[in-house]
């Protein structure tokens, strides 16, 4: 094998490893700065050596997010992607060339910024949204309309006037960094696998079956490209402006720029000032303004000729990794911690960083002492992204997870189908229980005053508190006893402890630590059930009846309440007063939708699409997210998706608006 062939075999080993922790394990073991760099030098080396070239090299790979799941329609006209670079003057080559290709000494171009989320084609017919579609494979994408109405900022019905009767509107859709933040802390709270960052968030969240649960995300989006045959400006810029008037969100940052200096300029600004944004940016996209010079440069097979990325490094350090602590979580899952030299990224002192789990250290292959790469791009966590194999030391051995738990001892054991081990000691493992504790006296459980992560410690090593029943068990006096508390303090933890017994049953059910019952599915149990007798007694078959609860969780508390010591722990609480069933306002409670399946699509005026579907169960019914054979009626909204309406004209299912819906159930005003 020549030295060209094999490289192209190495590095299509590495892209092929590197997609296979992004796409698959949804953890990326490599910057995109780093990746993009190998598959340009493999793109250049299939260039100019044809006959190594392939059909199956992950070059020729198109990236495509179409998912079973969703509907499919095929794009207008195909979306294509960008060339990017990294290099400053690479962006004044594209001027060059364009001005040269153009024959023109005059051209306008549009900075903008490169949002880092998922892109989305919106078409309006007429001024109506009809339909929103993922990327997909560049020629069909999922259809996603649903989940995209959930975002308050995007115009179902465009404002103003002059608007084509046939519109396309290209945009990212993106999670803000507040929502990331805020998404990551509740993952991380349910010990949850978090997201890498805002672009895996959105994408990931776009895709979410539940538009409820896409409600509740936060996601928002800019656009910056419009298409149809009767665009009202002849230039990009002025176009824009018109989508801005017709109530989209444009793009906040956007200029028009005349020439190189100006080109650089712009780039030299944002590379700090974008940090300031309330997105995240992984570039620049410097567009050629007039519609009329864009037709003429055209396209590549891949991108337009009128326009380029120039893409930011992300930043990072390097620095030696001192040792790896392995850490035990509320519900077992032990995570690998890299303990760094202290080393300073984007302003802030790193010293610590997520290893994520046993697959990625072994990916990393990481040694003990390795000099390692830190990256804080996206993420609120920094993370390892690789070795420098120069700083190796030679007694240096691989970093090998541990096989027990730190914390009690006992064999760690695999869950199945995850990457994550557990430790299985739930009732013993010292961890486990003071997290437990934490979680049970939390704010959105039973949020008792004047307890916090190191009074449960406390608590716990004193022998006091060693399951969450012994904290109703406290006094003033016994509290000080411990160094921590006065006669004050005490007392509001006594106080805390009383005011939790009003705390409504779904708040106590998630508050039990049911390992992946989290804050909805405590929510949908209590609601299903009504009482803690009737979901102890419910076999894992009936608990997957229930929405939202799938395999995995039933039999996860099926589990947890066969274990006796869980049922005395329950026994306690309840005889310390909790509340251990659903206060219900009667008069809303009854069978009349008793083996009825309801469908609910579109917006409505009365009530919330969530009071609607609390109602049907509230009657007796069962709420379903699509319509097939089995759906008794369609409950119907303003703007409701025309797939929907059309499945159920072809199945014959009866479409009822909100009115006819509250006359069947006694509601009427
Ligand atoms: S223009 C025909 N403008 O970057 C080109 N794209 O690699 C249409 N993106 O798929 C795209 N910010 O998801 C354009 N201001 C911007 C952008 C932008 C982010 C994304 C978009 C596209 C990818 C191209």
């Amino acid at each position: 094998m020549t030295d060209k062939a094999l490289r192209v075999q190495q590095l299509r080993d590495e892209i092929n490893r590197h997609n296979h922790s992004y796409y698959v394990l949804n953890a990326p073991t490599i910057s995109d700065y780093d990746f993009d760099m190998l598959l340009k030098e493999l793109e250049a080396i299939e260039r100019e050596n044809p006959e190594l070239d392939d059909p199956l090299s992950p070059t020729h790979r198109v990236g495509s997010d179409i998912n079973s799941h969703f509907d499919q329609a095929a794009h207008i006209h195909p979306m294509l992607s960008l060339g990017n670079t990294y290099s400053i003057a690479e962006v004044d080559d594209f001027i060059r060339r364009t001005r040269e290709s153009l024959g023109e000494q005059k051209f306008e171009i549009v900075g903008e910024m490169k949002y880092d989320g998922t892109s989305i084609s919106l078409i309006y017919e007429h001024g109506r949204l009809v339909r929103a579609v993922t990327r997909g494979d560049g020629e069909k994408g999922d259809i996603v309309t649903d989940n995209i109405k959930t975002i308050k900022s995007i115009p179902l019905q465009l404002s103003g006037s002059g608007w084509p009767d046939l519109l396309e509107v290209r945009g990212e859709v993106l999670l803000p960094w507040a929502a990331f933040d805020k998404l990551n802390a509740e993952r991380a709270y349910n010990e949850e696998p978090l997201f890498a960052n805002p672009r895996n968030a959105a994408s990931g969240t776009l895709k979410l079956l539940n538009p409820a649960e896409v409600a509740h995300r936060g996601l928002d989006a800019y656009f910056y490209y419009l298409l149809g045959p009767e665009l009202p400006a002849d230039n990009h810029y002025d176009n824009l402006e018109y989508a801005r008037q017709w109530g989209f969100k444009v793009a906040p940052v956007m200029k028009l720029l005349h020439g190189i200096s100006e080109v650089d300029e712009f780039i030299n600004y944002w590379d700090t000032a974008r940090k300031e944004l309330p997105v995240a940016t992984d570039g620049l996209v410097f567009k050629v303004n007039s519609l009329r010079q864009q037709l003429n440069l055209g396209f590549t097979a891949k991108s337009p000729r009128w326009a380029i990325a120039y893409k930011f490094a992300a930043e990072r350090g390097l620095t030696r990794l001192r040792f790896v602590s392995f850490e035990v979580g509320r519900t077992g899952v032990v995570t690998p911690v890299a303990n760094l030299e202290p080393v300073l990224l984007s302003g802030t002192i790193v010293k610590r960083a997520s290893l994520h789990n046993a697959d990625i250290i072994r990916s990393l292959d990481i040694h003990t002492d390795d000099m390692v790469y830190v990256e804080k791009g996206g993420e609120i966590i920094p993370k390892i992204t690789g070795v420098d194999l120069s700083g190796r030391q030679p007694d240096s051995h691989p970093v090998e997870f541990v096989t027990h738990c730190p914390a009690c001892g006992s064999p760690l054991e695999r869950v199945e189908g995850e990457a994550a081990w557990i430790c299985p000691n739930k009732y013993g493992c010292p961890p486990q229980i003071v997290g437990r504790i934490e979680h049970f006296v939390g704010r959105r459980m039973m949020n008792i005053d004047g307890v916090g992560e190191e009074t449960a410690r406390l608590l716990f090593d004193s022998g006091l508190v060693t399951n969450v029943a012994d904290l109703y068990d406290l006094t003033v006096e016994k509290l000080m006893t411990l160094e921590r508390f006065a006669d004050k303090s005490a007392r509001r933890v006594i106080q805390g402890l009383e005011d939790s017994k009003r705390v409504p049953f779904e708040r106590v059910v998630f508050a039990l630590s049911i390992p992946y019952v989290g804050e909805t599915g405590a929510k949908k149990l209590a609601r299903a059930t009504a009482d803690i007798d009737t979901l102890m007694a419910m076999t894992a078959e009936q608990l997957t009846e229930i929405e939202d609860i799938g395999e995995r969780i039933a039999n996860s508390i099926v589990e947890y309440f066969a274990n006796p010591l869980n049922r005395a722990i329950i026994q306690r609480l309840r005889d310390a007063g909790l509340q251990m069933s659903i206060e219900r306002d009667e008069s809303e409670t009854s069978d009349r939708l008793a083996g009825k399946t309801i469908v609910i699509s579109g917006t409505f005026t009365k009530n919330s699409r969530d009071r609607y579907k609390e109602l049907i169960e509230l009657n007796g019914g069962k709420n379903s997210g699509s319509i097939s054979k089995k759906t008794d009626y369609l409950l119907a909204g303003d703007n409701m998706g025309p797939a929907k309406l059309e499945k159920a004209t072809s199945l014959g299912v009866p479409i009822i608006d909100e009115d006819t819906f509250l006359s069947m159930i006694g509601l009427t005003d």
